[in-house]
């Protein structure tokens, strides 16, 4: 059966292509990005289902800049919202089961607990609302898909908060990093393994929606001078409040997400945010 990935040169396309590969049993992927198959194309979408009848799909394509997203409604909508809808359509139509991505941002961040999977959502900003608005195609053509919400992901490959820092912090030798959101961070190579099992499982999975983030709770300072210590580079991380770092979306708060539905179905666990930073700045050296 075929599995197609889209969205495969981002973060967790990469990092799921590199996590397949390297399985006891490495399990063959059908590879897209925009210049293979753009996702917002119903024509070209149609014509690669026909071509290569996929069986499983996973929707990593997305628009990911936040805050450009506030200037850039019409690409965030297409992709993020219309895309989904249109991949949901043709695994209907081909009997195909969809795996879809989210995010953290489909809340407000004003919570005092973790998420659960069906607390109400309200987005805050373009990105969110975009997100969410794919959520619900996703659900209304494709009843049967899997959606995984994520928050705060990190990894080896592109741009991210992680890499980001780890750049300044050999530039500088101070980092004002903001200290009153709270979230989990989301190391894309243990996302792609509990990704890997979803497939594996195929239809015995249950639809619905699903959280997964990596234990623990901590803020951008928090990663932040984690990952600058795990580095061992000798550079101060001062934390600062959101009001001295305003940006053009609101960011949530608190954003973490309760993944003890999704726990309880892998075979594996999932790792503690701090182990899944070490071990991915271990590979970026
Ligand atoms: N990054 C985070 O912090 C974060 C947090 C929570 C949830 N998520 C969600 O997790 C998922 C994966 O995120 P990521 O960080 O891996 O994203 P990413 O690195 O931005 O990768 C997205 C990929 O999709 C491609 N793409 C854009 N438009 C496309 C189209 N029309 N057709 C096909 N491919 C297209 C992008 O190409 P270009 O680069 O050329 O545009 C890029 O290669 C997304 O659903 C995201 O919303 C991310």
């Amino acid at each position: 059966m075929n599995i197609l990935v889209t969205g495969a040169r981002g973060q967790l396309g990469m990092s799921l292509a590199e996590r397949a590969a390297s399985l006891p049993k490495p399990v063959p992927l059908l590879l897209t990005d925009l210049e293979e198959l753009d996702i917002t194309d119903p024509l070209a979408v149609g014509q690669f289902f026909l071509e290569h009848r996929p069986g499983q799909v996973i929707n990593c394509a997305a628009y990911t800049a936040v805050d450009r997203a506030e200037t850039e409604q019409e690409s965030a909508f297409r992709i993020n919202a219309l895309a989904p809808g249109i991949l949901g359509q043709a695994c209907q139509k081909y009997g195909a089961r969809l795996i879809h991505l989210s995010t953290d941002y489909v809340f407000n961040g004003d919570s005092d607990r973790p998420y659960r999977e069906d607390d109400p959502t309200d987005p805050q900003g373009v990105y969110g609302i975009s997100k969410r608005d794919g959520e619900r195609a996703v659900l209304d053509a494709a009843p049967e898909s899997v959606i995984i919400r994520t928050s705060w992901l990190y990894s080896e490959y592109g741009h991210n908060f992680v890499k980001t820092m780890l750049k300044l912090g050999q530039e500088k030798d101070e980092l004002r990093v903001v200290n009153d959101q709270f979230g989990s961070p989301t190391y894309a190579g243990d996302l792609a393994l509990a990704i890997l099992n979803i497939l594996a499982e195929g239809a015995r999975f249950p639809r619905g929606i699903f959280h997964y983030a990596n234990q623990g709770v901590t803020t951008w300072h928090g990663l932040a001078e984690a990952a600058i210590q795990a580095a061992g580079l000798p550079c101060r991380v001062i934390p600062i409040p959101t009001s001295e770092f305003p940006t053009p979306t609101r960011r949530p708060a608190y954003s973490v997400l309760d993944t003890s539905r999704l726990h309880l179905l892998l075979r594996q666990g999932i790792p503690a945010w701090q182990d899944s930073l070490r071990h991915c700045i271990r590979q970026l050296q």
